[in-house]
């Protein structure tokens, strides 16, 4: 079956068409096309995306999207079976386009409508593209050594997924396909947001994440000690004066380094690259390494069978080499997307809604666009 999904939440226009079957069970997701018309330009001047803005490219841009997804792709709308869109969260102008754009085109086509949330549709990412063991034997293909974790599995549940991006820092736990539950969270800022206002301090583009990793790779390494905020409250004695220590939290702060950073870039009397090559080292470490402490301590909690990450820092080298490494320690199986697939993408969304497309769980025609759409 083939299924068109469309993803308009913030900045990003993505139109994408999808192939997906199961064979016993084993879903396997096959893009056939990805296309994904970017703003960066258009908000770079301004520091940040501007909303009315956004809105209003994505309105000149979905058509010319659809079309070249569909040309890409090599389908016409008549071989569609379903219509994915994102429907939150997101910036409301921005989320609507897209909404509504799969709005009439599943009701010209008479076709179901599937509504993903933006945060499930980065989770999916990682099930795009894999090969379950079964269907390597049902065509015949070996494993190769190279393939064993991260292609020629599926990730397989229970897992926990580590969503990073522009908007969200949230663990996921999963026991099984669409079923969620939220066990970590920023209380303030996300992962990307520290990123980019970092960027902002040292004077960089928006969005500043990729070229923060660049400048760190130039760097003495950790010359700045950045906080790594650890929300866990600390230990408190029992009446008899025994110390009872509080499980350790999960939930993540990054306002915090980024105020760090500012304090330390306004003592610097004349900036120059190596300092904010040695500056992005540091703040990039920091964060990574509260992202790893803090997944560490949930697999540690919930025991799952396989981790994920996702969103738009999960493209961060530094990050992955780390996950690669702490999850090898502890034996357990690490998926993440390609970067394509990590930053916004309309693939994702197609490739959830396969699921929702296997229980049936389509929506009605009175969806309604949710900014704060929750997990
Ligand atoms: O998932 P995404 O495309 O959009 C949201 O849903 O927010 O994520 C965008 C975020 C931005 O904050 C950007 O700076 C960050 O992902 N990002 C990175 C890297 N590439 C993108 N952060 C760190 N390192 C990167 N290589
Ligand atoms: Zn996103």
């Amino acid at each position: 079956m083939k299924i068109l999904a469309v993803e308009t939440s913030c900045d990003d226009t993505s139109v994408a068409v999808i192939e997906a079957h199961s064979y016993k069970k084993q879903p396997q997701i096959k893009v056939l096309a990805n296309i994904v018309s970017s703003q960066t330009d258009l908000h770079a001047q301004y520091g940040g995306v501007v909303p009315e803005l956004a809105a209003r490219a994505h309105i000149e841009n979905i058509v010319p999207a659809l079309k070249a997804t569909l040309n890409q792709a090599k389908c016409s709308l008549e071989d569609i079976d379903a219509i994915a869109t994102t429907y939150g969260p997101g910036l409301i102008g921005s989320v609507l386009v897209g909404l509504n754009t799969a709005k009439a085109l599943a009701l010209s086509l008479k076709k179901p409508l599937i509504g993903v949330n933006h945060l499930e549709g980065h989770i999916y990412a990682n099930f795009v593209g894999k090969i379950s063991k079964i269907s390597r034997q049902k065509v015949g293909i070996p494993a190769r050594a190279s393939e064993k974790s991260q292609i020629s599995n599926l990730p397989e549940f229970p897992l926990l997924a580590l969503i990073v991006s522009g908007g969200h820092t949230l663990l996921v736990y999963m026991k099984d396909h669409l079923n969620y539950k939220v066990v970590g969270q920023t209380i303030d800022d996300a992962a990307g947001e520290a990123f980019d206002k970092v960027g902002k301090l040292l004077e960089l583009p928006y969005p500043a994440g990729p070229l923060i990793e660049t400048l760190a790779l130039k760097s003495q390494k950790n010359t700045f000690s950045f906080p790594k905020t650890d929300l866990t409250p600390p230990p408190k004695r029992d009446e008899k004066g025994f110390l009872i220590r509080p499980e350790p939290s999960l939930n993540f702060s990054f306002s915090g380094i980024k105020t760090a950073v500012l304090r330390e870039v306004i003592k610097i009397p004349k900036m120059t690259i190596p300092i904010k090559q040695d500056i992005a080292d540091s703040f990039q470490s920091a964060v990574v390494e509260v992202l790893i402490r803090n997944s560490l301590r949930a697999i540690q909690k919930y025991k799952p069978k396989t981790f994920l990450l996702s969103g738009g820092v999960a493209c961060n080298s530094l990050l992955r080499k780390r996950f690669v490494k702490e999850t090898k320690r502890i034996k357990i199986n690490l998926f993440y997307p390609p970067k394509n697939l990590c930053t916004d993408n309309a693939t994702m969304i197609g490739a959830c809604a396969y699921f929702k497309y296997l229980k049936k769980d389509f929506a009605s025609f009175n969806l309604k666009a949710d900014s704060n759409l929750e997990l």
